[in-house]
């Protein structure tokens, strides 16, 4: 399980979170959602042990990360994967060489070991005969399923998707928000969703936690989300509060 507890950090004597809690639950899908600038993607790096908060602590299955040394942190960093926003593949590097540079960096494998587990998750994501292709040879929808296939590769416990669908079209953004639910299905991956995608949520329909000032302000179920009374949800989910489905 990841618990977040008081964090708060500040940048240039601004504070972006105050003070914060959080549990995620195993075995499921968390959104977290909130406008841009509200630290989403600072909440997940510090979870991920990539930012130190000013104060607070993250547990992961139970270790307080920002005590660990350098070495045990890398070790509990290896259960998570983080999808970064943006463009994730290195781009002097093939799809083979992308997906499989986790396996190099962490795993005792054989060239032959390695070969095949690309081979299964290249197939697993539909991509097989895409080894040789090169990042700028692929569409944003391969790319994102490429990046996916790297993320998964270790097998991770839990894994962090930073605005998967922001694009994309809705087509891709459609498949590729049916592999999330198909890997969390098929693997029981803990999965952390960042979106201000409405569409993206309403297709999870996970637990909803929504940062806004600094704080806070929804931690619950998708159905209970839409049907909030508080006032800013409900300007936040706008017109599309009629759409969204129950
Ligand atoms: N390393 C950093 N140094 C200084 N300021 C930062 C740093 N990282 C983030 N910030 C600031 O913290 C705030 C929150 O940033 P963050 O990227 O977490 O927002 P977000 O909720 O992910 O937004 P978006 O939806 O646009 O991705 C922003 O004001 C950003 O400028
Ligand atoms: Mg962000």
């Amino acid at each position: 399980m990841i618990k977040a507890e008081a964090l708060t950090i500040s940048f240039n004597d601004k504070t972006i979170l105050d003070d914060l809690d959080l549990t995620i639950p195993e075995g499921c899908i968390t959104n977290i959602l909130g406008e841009s600038g509200t630290g989403k993607s600072v909440l997940m790096k510090i979870i991920d042990g990539l930012l130190i908060p000013d104060r607070g602590k993250v547990f992961v299955d139970g270790n307080d990360i920002f005590s660990l040394s350098k070495k045990k942190l890398n070790l509990v960093r290896r259960k998570i994967a983080m999808l970064f926003q943006g463009a994730a593949l290195l781009d002097s590097l093939n799809v083979f060489q992308n997906v499989a540079l986790p396996l190099v960096e962490h795993a005792d494998l054989s060239q032959k070991e390695i070969n095949e587990k690309v081979a299964d998750i290249l197939n697993l994501m539909e991509l097989q005969n895409t080894e040789k292709l090169m990042p700028s040879e692929l569409s944003g929808g391969m790319k994102k399923r490429i990046a996916l296939a790297r993320a998964i590769i270790l097998q991770p416990k839990y894994i962090i998707y930073d605005e998967p669908t922001t694009g994309l079209d809705p087509i891709i953004s459609a498949e590729i928000i049916k592999l999330i639910k198909d890997l969390q299905n098929r693997y029981q991956i803990t999965t952390i969703v960042v979106s201000h995608d409405l569409n993206c949520i309403e297709n999870l329909q996970g637990n909803i936690v929504m940062l806004h000032n600094k704080k806070i302000i929804f931690d619950g179920k998708y159905r209970k989300f839409i049907d909030t009374k508080n006032p800013y949800i409900m300007k936040f989910l706008g017109n599309k509060n009629g759409i969204l489905s129950k």
